[in-house]
Parts: C-alpha cells; sequence; structure tokens
C-alpha cells in the first residue's frame, strides 16, 4: 500500500481566483480546518506577493500544528528569503519555488534563454535549501515544455536539493493519456528522479484536472496539488474532494493507494469555504453539492432504501454529509452551544465563543429554532467578514411600500467616513433600497447575479441573499443573513461592494508582481 501526499493550495492557488480572495483570520480558520481533514501540506500563500499574504503565511506557520506548512516562491532571491522568513515559526516547513520551463513562457514572459532558466532553476533551488531541507520546485507550464529541456531542470532541481518535483498542468491543456505518458517519461528519463517525489498540479480549462491528476498517480506521481471545492485560477484546480474520494471508493482500480485525509471532515471543510468566500458550489457538484447524495426518481428511491448500494458508492456518511439537523433553540446552554460549534468544525477560544453565545441568544428570543445555517451566519457576521475597514457603511435606511404604494427607499451611509444620503424609487422594495445606495454613493455596479432563500424551513426563518456584482471590471460576490429580507438584501450588496473595491486596491498591489510575469 503507497501513499499519496494531499497537498491543499486552496489557500494560494484557489485565493488568487478573482472573488475568493480572504481576510488573514478567515485563511487561518480554514486552515486550522485543513489540519483537521488530514491534509500532507498546506500551502499557506505567497509570502512575497502581498504584506497580507506574508503575514496570513506566518500566522499559519505559527498556530497550525500537523501538515507540512508552505510558501510559494518565485525563483529569486528576494521571494525566497520572504517565504523563508515567513515560515520561520512552522514546526515543518517547505519554500516551493517555481520557473517556468515552456518556450512560449521563457520566450515572451521571462524574456531568458533556456540555459538561463536551468541556471536560475538551480540557484534557486540551493537558496531555498539554506531555510529548509524540504524544498519544491515546479516547472510552470511543464505539459507544454519541450519533453528533453524539461528532463534536464528536473535533474539539475534534484541535483540541486529539490525533495518534491511538481509538474503542473499550468493551462489545463493536457489529456489524461498524455499527462501519464509524461510522467511515465520523467521517470524512466531522469535518472535521479528516486530522489524526489513526482507532484502533478492540474487546472480544469477542459474539465480534466482531476482526471489528469489521477492519471498521473497511476503512472507513479505521489504527490496530487489541488484546492477544496476545485477553486483556483481561471476554471480551477483539481478538486481535491474529488481526487481523495476517486483514490479512496476506486481503492481496487488504483493498486491500494491510499491518502491520509479524513474524508468525514470532507464536507465541513468544503462548507467552510463556501461560507467564507460566500460562493457556493452548484447543487450538483460531485461529492459535496447539495444533490450528490439525493435521489428524486422512485425507482432510485426504492432502490436505495431496499439497498443503498444500489445507487450509492459512497455513504454520506463518509464525506460527512449531514443526515440529522440538531436543532438549538433559547432553551439551549452555552455547553450545548460549544459542542455544536465542535461538530461544525469550529476552534474558537472561550472568549469567542461567549461572543457567539450572545448573538445566539438574541436570534433564540426572535425565532423558536436555532439552525446550524443560522450559527454559521453569526460566525460569519462576527469573525469572518473583511478585516480591512469596510470602505460603505449603511448606518440607517427606511423603506415605505404597500400593495397601492410606490416603494420608495431613503438611505444614509458612510463613504470612508463620509456621511452621505439619498432616496431613490424602485419595482419592489429591495430594488428601491439598493438604488438610494447606489445614488448615494454615485456609482452603478452592474448586478450579475441576486438570489434570497431562507435558510431554514419556517416563516421567522432568516433569509440568506446572495448577490454578484461587477464594478469598474471587478466582481464580487457578497452575502448577508437577516430575519427581515429587505435587510438581508442591503448588507449583502454593501458586503459585495466593500469585497469589489478593497478587492481593486488587493489587485492593484498585486499588479507589480505580475509585471515582473509569474503566477
Ligand atoms: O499552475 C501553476 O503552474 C502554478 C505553479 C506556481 C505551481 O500554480
Ligand atoms: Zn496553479
Amino acid at each position: 500500500m503507497e501513499k499519496v501526499y494531499i497537498f491543499d493550495t486552496t489557500l494560494r492557488d484557489g485565493e488568487q481566483a478573482p472573488g475568493f480572495s480572504m481576510t488573514t483570520e478567515e485563511k487561518l480558520q480554514m486552515a486550522l480546518q485543513l489540519a483537521k481533514l488530514g491534509v500532507d501540506v498546506i500551502e499557506a500563500g505567497f509570502a512575497a506577493a502581498s504584506k497580507g499574504d506574508f503575514e496570513a503565511v506566518n500566522l499559519i506557520a505559527r498556530e497550525v500544528k500537523g501538515p507540512v506548512i508552505c510558501s510559494l516562491a518565485r525563483a529569486l532571491n528576494k521571494d525566497i528569503e520572504l517565504a523563508g522568513e515567513a515560515l520561520r515559526p512552522a514546526e515543518r516547513k517547505r519554500v516551493h519555488t517555481f520557473i517556468a520551463t515552456s518556450e512560449i513562457h521563457m520566450k515572451y514572459k521571462l524574456r531568458m534563454s533556456p540555459e538561463e532558466v536551468l541556471q536560475r532553476a538551480q540557484k534557486a533551488v540551493q537558496y531555498a535549501r539554506s531555510f529548509t531541507d524540504d524544498v519544491e520546485f515546479s516547472c510552470e507550464d511543464a505539459t507544454r515544455s519541450q519533453r528533453d529541456f524539461l528532463y534536464k531542470v528536473i535533474e539539475i532541481a534534484i541535483k540541486a536539493g529539490a525533495t518534491v518535483i511538481n509538474i503542473p498542468d499550468t493551462v489545463g491543456y493536457t489529456v489524461p493519456e498524455e499527462f501519464g505518458d509524461l510522467i511515465e517519461g520523467i521517470r524512466n528519463n531522469v535518472p535521479n528522479i528516486d530522489k524526489a517525489i513526482i507532484s502533478v498540479h492540474c487546472h480544469d480549462d477542459l474539465g480534466m484536472a482531476v482526471a489528469n491528476s489521477l492519471m498521473a498517480v497511476k503512472h507513479g506521481a505521489r504527490q496530487v496539488e489541488c484546492t477544496i471545492n476545485g477553486i483556483g485560477e481561471r476554471a480551477g484546480n483539481a478538486s481535491l474532494e474529488e481526487i481523495v474520494m476517486a483514490l479512496k471508493v476506486r481503492r481496487d482500480f488504483f493498486g491500494g493507494i491510499y491518502t491520509n485525509v479524513n474524508t468525514r471532515e470532507l464536507y465541513k471543510t468544503s462548507r467552510l469555504l463556501c461560507r467564507i468566500t460566500g460562493s457556493f458550489v452548484q447543487p450538483n457538484k460531485a461529492i459535496v453539492g447539495d444533490n450528490a447524495f439525493a435521489h428524486e426518481s422512485g425507482i432510485h428511491q426504492h432502490g436505495v432504501l431496499t439497498h443503498p448500494l444500489t445507487y450509492e458508492i459512497m455513504s454520506p456518511e463518509d464525506v460527512g454529509f449531514p443526515s440529522t439537523r440538531i436543532v438549538l433553540g433559547k432553551h439551549s446552554g452555552r455547553h450545548a452551544l460549544k459542542s455544536k460549534l465542535t461538530q461544525m468544525g469550529y476552534q474558537f477560544s472561550e472568549l469567542d465563543i461567549d461572543r457567539i453565545f450572545e448573538r445566539f441568544k438574541a436570534l433564540a428570543d426572535k425565532k423558536k429554532e436555532v439552525y446550524e445555517e443560522d450559527l454559521e451566519a453569526i460566525i460569519y457576521e462576527e469573525f469572518l467578514k473583511a478585516e480591512e475597514e469596510e470602505p460603505v457603511k449603511v448606518l440607517h435606511y427606511q423603506v415605505q411600500t404597500g400593495d397601492k404604494l410606490l416603494p420608495t427607499a431613503t438611505v444614509v451611509l458612510s463613504y470612508r467616513g463620509e456621511e452621505r444620503t439619498a432616496s431613490a424609487t424602485g419595482n419592489g422594495p429591495v430594488d428601491a433600497v439598493i438604488r438610494a445606495i447606489q445614488k448615494a454613493l454615485g456609482i452603478q455596479p452592474e448586478l450579475l447575479d441576486f438570489s434570497i432563500k431562507a435558510l431554514t424551513p419556517n416563516t421567522d426563518a432568516q433569509a440568506e441573499a446572495r448577490l454578484v456584482i461587477e464594478l469598474e471590471g471587478v466582481r464580487a460576490s457578497g452575502r448577508g443573513v437577516d430575519v427581515d429580507i429587505i435587510k438581508a438584501s442591503v448588507s449583502g450588496f454593501v458586503d459585495a461592494l466593500n469585497r469589489a473595491i478593497l478587492r481593486r486596491s488587493y489587485i492593484l498591489s498585486k499588479e507589480s508582481i505580475r509585471q515582473e510575469g509569474t503566477v
């Protein structure tokens, strides 16, 4: 039985994708859950990318025990130094350095000759080894690289001290048979390959990231880089939950290969990421989608009730899919709340539990039952919303509506500390209040998506509003929860606005890095 190492890059490649940026506190919550999930390596960020990335890698290195903590670094001394510095407090650390090896990247992006790339790779690995014995080297755009050159770079990187060699399909271009053949080629043509673990990192542009990664495992790769819910650049990365469950369910096919992942934590981890990013997976998403274990047709229902294996190749419990809903109410105490939070995968200090308890009690007074979704909403509001000062804050609003009234709203808000007021009419109360906010700010973002749903099945349910907007080319999603649907919509809209505004500054701060040509 051989192990495949699971390298999670949700906090680096995943976070890099538009609409998925996370605050430092959010990254820490995710990293703690990833450790509980049992991943072997957490790529906590790209320390040189920004001050925020450095701080997140550093905090995770300090707080998260168990997995190896890793930072990405270009093949540049200053990047490697920052990665080494951010990782200093980690119990186990890895520097992951990379350079592109395809002709198109070397010629147009790096403007370097193949010989220069070889030297840069060698020096970067050697330098990274001065910070840790665990060094990963990636040949960016490996699947479009010339094979003999790729073999040469890998050989040199291993000689220089790389312990893991990563083969990324950076642009999601390869297909399973071709990728399997590439891994086989590396194993047969790189003389010192037995001194390193072969890793793969596949993007999903053609929808084959998981299939390509699994084919690579079949051909000898022993580390897979992947992300929760498959988030990542463009179409995303290989989905961690799909890789892990495919290896588990089809262990017969993969020759007994196993991973360290506690699959019962998969659903919880996926949901935590959804809550944090405000971006939910589609209902039919494999393993963690709402419908992944739902049976609608009579024939299927009958089959499953008679024997689950008729239509289920794995059980919902295997992935931690909730089968029972435990309900808390106004008579529940702090103890019950705490054990519920632990069961949901959160790890809070006693002081933080006090904060949640206070909000929980206030909510339980307003509605009969408080569900997991309600608690998640409280946690999101209390801890996971952007830590940075929010540019837009709604101070007060008032809406007049009725069956014979034109809905009219007045809003008082502050924009970066400056108070503004505006009124507007709309096609409904929500439309009116959103128009008033836009008027007060003098902006008109495009509303790409808007949905509102009850979190629980009662008339006193909390409503969850989810919106996607585009503001000056920046797309952002927002989420608001309240027992009042207008209030939920207002906070969701303002949440999306704030994310879009903050994301613009984030993009600008990263722009200088991109100009030098990299991820
Ligand atoms: O897709 C890619 O090539 C990467 C590397 C930096 C590993 O993310
Ligand atoms: Zn990538």
